[in-house]
Parts: structure tokens; C-alpha cells; sequence
């Protein structure tokens, strides 16, 4: 994580700085730091905390100069702090980098430095970086970085830049990097939303490139200094996708955004009653599918098993990315990897995804980000076209990607031959629809949230392709409100769970119609019969549990198969007033970030 911006050319340069890490405050936010060169010195500032804290500062805003770095840190090695944040300096105070990612055999390097007698100040992995810089300069600072890469095991998205030079040097291995093209001034960046305000002309660096880029020019080589020719993209989000437009929240916002997200997710992909998707391989060919992610990703993942085996017909497991890389997994030539990956850049996904391409498998991404890492390594993909998701708890991406894994899974069994149920199509298209209408109950939700905010723990409870939202919705709340919450399959809470059952226990049931609820709503009545507090999520016509559930929220009628996607509207509203109710910053939860690109 952590976020990385830099820029050279002539406007007042701690502004665009500034502005940018706000943009990738959600990749990090415990401290942060700024870096300009200013009539032959570099001058540094860095404030612990939220940015805010470096932005009010009035030597920020004094800052004058050509070439600046700065950056928003997540903490990997070393606390939060005034001196572990970025960026850092050489021991001269000559050479400044910041660096986004894990320098794996930093103690080994950190030692030898000491011995050759650099001072290091810090506790982080990444003030070697600048430390070994130093060491190999010698009048060209990209042959010094060069060098330094080469020493170093782990990942890095890295800039650099010398008081002698009016360049920035930058350099990429698993953690993303952007170069934006400006007129007569370039940027570079973790991520476009950065950048956006001043560019939509973009190159992405990939992994082992390093690049020089002066005010009108860049040059990318790999390592071994052979220069790489890329294509320069051009940016479609526009400046005003990224804003709340009036309301509280990031968060709040994407989740009030998902029926219009969920018909771009949807736009052209049925069509005449076909599944229009443009997948480079035969599917028909596939044997297995493995599908691999993290957080949120995995849970729409698991719902996507309960579909591909039931409608495609194609044996499916889901692991987590950051097992799955590590466990010599049984993977070949008929399997099929499905990725998941909001960002297209979380590391243990990339990995995971890496490691079965090396197994022979073929790779399709379910992804939001153009562009991004994953989207270009997978053989092919479904974007997502959601928009940019900005809240760190993920919501508009989650239900786009259960929307996109029941179009592949639907597309998977018409390229098989076999008949698709159209009532399902024509329900799908119109799922938009049963989006507005569950948000339509956001205030009575809200007012159950009054009723749980103070709340130590929740459970939440579902069967089949509602267990899955269980977890999801578990997931939510404890992510922003720091509640303590499980997701649990219903019928397990015997075999365990159910011990934690007393009258302070608030267990949320996704129990919306389908062959399940009936069994379901027995375990409602265990929960109750043990005092527990029933929070019942129910289908419009259901009648039955009014007299057992406690509170009961009420959700239009879908079939089944399209029940997580409206389900998971009022667990993200629960969880969002929750959290907001208590005071929290909803959008960027304490020790989370949005895009993980560490392991
Ligand atoms: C982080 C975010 C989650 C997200 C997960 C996977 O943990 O906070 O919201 O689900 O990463 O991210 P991805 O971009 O790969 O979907």
C-alpha cells in the first residue's frame, strides 16, 4: 500500500502534491510527507497522522521548486510516526525517495550500511533505499537506483530524486506506477486517480522497468538498461466520478451508486437472450475453475461457486490468493483461474494468479481498474465499469462482481450448448431495478443501526448463496464500526457459535425466499429460543417470521440466484450507519487501506 506522487514542471508545486495524496489517501493514512527541490536543496516535511496534518502545515504551502515527491503511508516495518514516515533521505540530505511495498532483505542491507558508516534514522525497510542510493552514486542517479534494484528482494514502486538533477527517477516491481503526461510537465503515481485533475494521458510502468522522466520527456529500460517502448493510454473516469457530490460519505455514495453501476456492469453483455462477453479461449474446453482473491473479492468468489457449479455445470474451488500462492496447488492445462481484484493490483491476488499461469492454467480477471496490473497479465477479463471505488470497505465492487461472475456463469453453460433460463436473463437485466428499491429503505435502517451502535459483537447467519453475504456483511461492519462480527452457514451455529447466544447478541438472518427458508427460519427459532436478539432480512411477501424476529428488514422478491445482490444492499447500509452512528471515519478505517499491495 502507501501512495506515491511526484511532479516536475513550472505550476506552484505544493498544491498538485497535496492534492494528489488525497487521492490515495485510501492507500494509506497514518502519516504522511512531501519533498521539494528548492533552489538547489531538498527540502522535506512530514507530519504523523492524517494527511490534513501535513496539508495545514504553513511550510507545506510555502514550498517553491520545480520537482517534488510525496507520500501517504500505510506502516509495514516501523510505527506510525514523524520519522518512519517518507519520504527519506540519503545522509547528505542529497538524495530523497519514497517507496511503496516490502524491502524483504532490508536487515541484511540496513547492516551493511551501518558497517560502511551510514547513518539511519528510521525503523522502516524503505530507508535503505535512499541509504544505498547514496552508496552507488556516482554523477547519474538512474545508474545508482539501477544498482540499488539489484540488491534488493521484495516489491517496490519507488521514486527518486537528486538535488543535482532535474529528474525523477522511478522504478516498479509488484507495487503500481503511473507516468502522466502532461504539457510541458510530467507526473508519476501510485494510481490515476492522482493524477486525473491534471492528465487522462497515461503510461503504465510494469514490473523490472525503471524510468527516467524529466519535465517534457521519459524514457522506460528494464534493468538491464534495453529501452521499452510502451503505449501511451488515455484516462475515461472522469474528475467528477471521483467526488462525494453532497453526500457524507465515500462510502454512502458508492453504495447509493450501485444500480447505476450494476446496469454499466450489465450494458450490452445480454443481448437477444445471449450472453455477449469477449473471452480469448474455448470454456468449453475447461475442466475445473479455480478462483482465488482477497476481502471482499473472495466473498463474491464464493458466491460464484454456488452458481458455476450449479447453473455451468464446471466443478469450482475458491481459495484464498494468499494460500493458494503458497500451497503447491493441483493446477493444469483444463483448469481455469478466475481472478478477483477490485484494484487489479492486490499483491497476494497478482501472485495467485501468476503461480496458476505457471501451472498452465488459463486466467480471466474480474476487475475494476483499467489498466491495472492484473488486467494485463490475465489471458482475458470482465470489467467491471463501476467507476472509481474510493471508500476503503468495498460495496459497488462487490455487487458488480456478483453480477459479472453470473454473466461468465451464464455464458460458460450457452458456449456448452445448453439452454439458458431466460426468466433469470430478463430478471438479471432488470436487477437495477430491485437495487433502487431496497435503497429506497435506507431510513428504516438506519433506525435499527440506532438500536445497535453501542453493540459489542454480531452474528450474521445465512444458507446456500446467502451464507457467503453473511460473511460479507459481517465483514462490513466489523471493518468500519470495529464491532466484532462473524458470518457463520446457519445451520453450523450448532456446532458452536450457539454458545455465544444471550439476550446481548444481535444475530442478523439473510433468510429471503428459496428451497432454504424454511430451514432457516428453524434456526431463527433456536436463537430466539436462547434469547438472542433476531434481525431478520426477508423477502417483501414473507409472513411467517413477524412473529419470531425481533426487527426485520424487508428486501424486494428476486429468484435466488440474484438474492446476493439485492441482500447485500441494507447490510452495507446497516453496517455504514453503524459505523457512522459511533462517529468513525467511515471511509478510511483505522489500519485498513484499499488496495494491498503487500503480502
Ligand atoms: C482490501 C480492501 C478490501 C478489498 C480487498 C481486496 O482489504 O480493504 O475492501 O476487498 O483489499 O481488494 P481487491 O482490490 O483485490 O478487490
Amino acid at each position: 500500500m502507501c501512495g506515491i506522487i511526484g511532479y516536475i514542471g513550472q505550476k506552484k508545486i505544493s498544491p498538485i502534491l497535496i492534492d494528489g495524496l488525497r487521492k490515495l489517501e485510501y492507500r494509506g493514512y497514518d502519516s504522511a510527507g512531501i519533498c521539494v527541490l528548492s533552489q538547489g536543496e531538498l527540502k522535506t516535511i512530514k507530519r504523523m497522522g492524517k494527511l490534513e496534518e501535513l496539508a495545514a502545515s504553513p511550510e507545506v504551502a510555502k514550498l517553491d521548486g520545480a520537482i517534488g515527491i510525496a507520500h501517504t503511508r500505510w506502516a509495514t516495518h516501523g510505527e506510525p510516526s514523524e520519522k518512519n514516515a517518507h519520504p527519506h533521505l540519503d545522509c547528505q540530505g542529497n538524495i530523497a525517495i519514497v517507496h511503496n511495498g516490502i524491502i524483504e532483505n532490508y536487515q541484511v542491507l540496513r547492516d551493511l550500511l551501518l558497517k560502511e558508516g551510514h547513518k539511519i534514522s528510521s525503523e522502516t525497510d524503505s530507508e535503505v533505499l535512499a541509504h544505498l542510493v547514496e552508496k552507488f552514486y556516482q554523477g547519474d542517479l538512474l545508474q545508482a537506483v539501477k544498482e540499488t534494484l539489484l540488491l534488493v528482494r521484495g516489491a517496490y514502486g519507488l521514486a527518486a530524486i537528486h538535488k543535482n538533477h532535474e529528474q525523477i527517477i522511478v522504478a516498479r516491481k509488484g507495487s503500481p506506477l503511473v507516468l502522466g503526461l502532461g504539457e510541458n510537465e510530467m507526473f508519476i503515481a501510485s494510481d490515476v486517480p492522482a493524477i486525473l485533475e491534471h492528465t487522462k494521458k497515461v503510461v503504465y510502468l510494469n514490473d523490472d522497468e525503471i524510468a527516467i522522466v524529466g519535465q517534457t520527456d521519459y524514457q522506460i529500460t528494464n534493468l538491464e538498461g534495453k529501452e521499452i517502448d510502451k503505449k501511451v493510454e488515455e484516462i475515461k473516469w472522469t474528475v467528477e466520478q471521483m467526488e462525494k457530490k453532497g453526500y457524507k460519505h465515500f462510502m454512502l455514495k458508492e453504495i447509493f451508486e450501485q444500480s447505476e453501476a450494476i446496469a454499466n456492469t450489465l450494458r450490452g453483455r445480454i443481448k437477444d437472450g445471449q450472453v455477449k462477453l469477449s473471452i480469448d479461449f474455448d470454456v468449453k474446453k475447461i475442466k475445473r475453475i479455480i478462483i482465488t482473491a482477497c476481502g471482499t473479492s473472495w466473498h463474491s468468489g464464493l458466491i460464484a461457486k454456488y452458481l458455476l457449479e450449479s447453473i455451468a455445470e464446471v466443478s469450482t474451488e475458491v481459495d484464498y490468493a494468499s494460500e493458494f500462492r503458497y500451497r503447491s496447488p493441483m493446477v493444469g492445462y483444463s483448469d481455469m483461474a478466475i481472478v478477483i481484484s477490485q484494484s487489479g493490483e492486490t499483491a497476494d491476488t497478482l501472485a495467485a494468479l501468476r503461480e496458476a499461469k505457471e501451472r498452465g492454467a488459463k486466467s480471466l480477471g474480474i476487475i475494476n481498474v483499467v489498466g491495472s496490473t492484473i488486467s494485463r497479465e490475465v489471458d482475458s477479463g470482465i470489467y467491471l465499469h463501476v467507476g472509481p471505488e474510493i471508500g476503503v470497505a468495498s460495496t459497488k465492487a462487490f455487487t458488480s462482481q456478483v453480477v459479472a461472475l453470473l454473466l461468465l456463469t451464464l455464458y460458460i453453460r450457452q458456449q456448452k450448448g445448453m439452454s439458458l433460463d431466460k426468466d433469470l436473463l430478463r430478471d438479471l437485466s432488470d436487477i437495477p431495478e430491485k437495487i433502487d428499491q431496497a435503497l429506497h429503505r435506507a431510513e428504516e435502517i438506519k433506525k435499527i443501526a440506532e438500536q445497535f451502535k453501542d453493540s459489542k459483537n454480531f452474528l450474521y447467519l445465512g444458507r446456500g448463496l446467502n451464507f457467503p453475504v453473511a460473511l460479507e456483511g459481517a465483514l462490513k461492519l466489523k471493518e468500519i464500526s470495529y464491532i466484532h462480527a462473524e458470518g457463520y452457514p446457519a445451520a453450523e451455529i450448532k456446532h458452536g457459535p450457539i454458545a455465544l447466544i444471550d439476550q446481548n447478541m444481535p444475530v442478523v438472518f439473510i433468510a429471503t425466499k428459496n428451497n432454504l427458508s424454511e430451514k432457516i427460519i428453524s434456526n431463527m427459532q433456536e436463537v430466539k429460543a436462547r434469547r438472542g436478539i433476531v434481525i431478520a432480512l426477508v423477502s417483501d411477501s414473507e409472513e411467517k417470521v413477524e412473529q419470531i424476529a425481533d426487527y426485520i428488514i424487508k428486501v424486494p422478491e428476486t429468484k435466488d440466484e440474484l438474492s446476493p445482490i439485492v441482500n447485500s444492499i441494507p447490510l452495507q447500509l446497516l453496517a455504514y450507519y453503524i459505523a457512522d452512528l459511533k462517529g468513525l471515519d467511515v471511509d478510511k478505517p483505522r489500519n485498513l487501506a484499499k488496495s494491498v499491495t503487500v503480502e
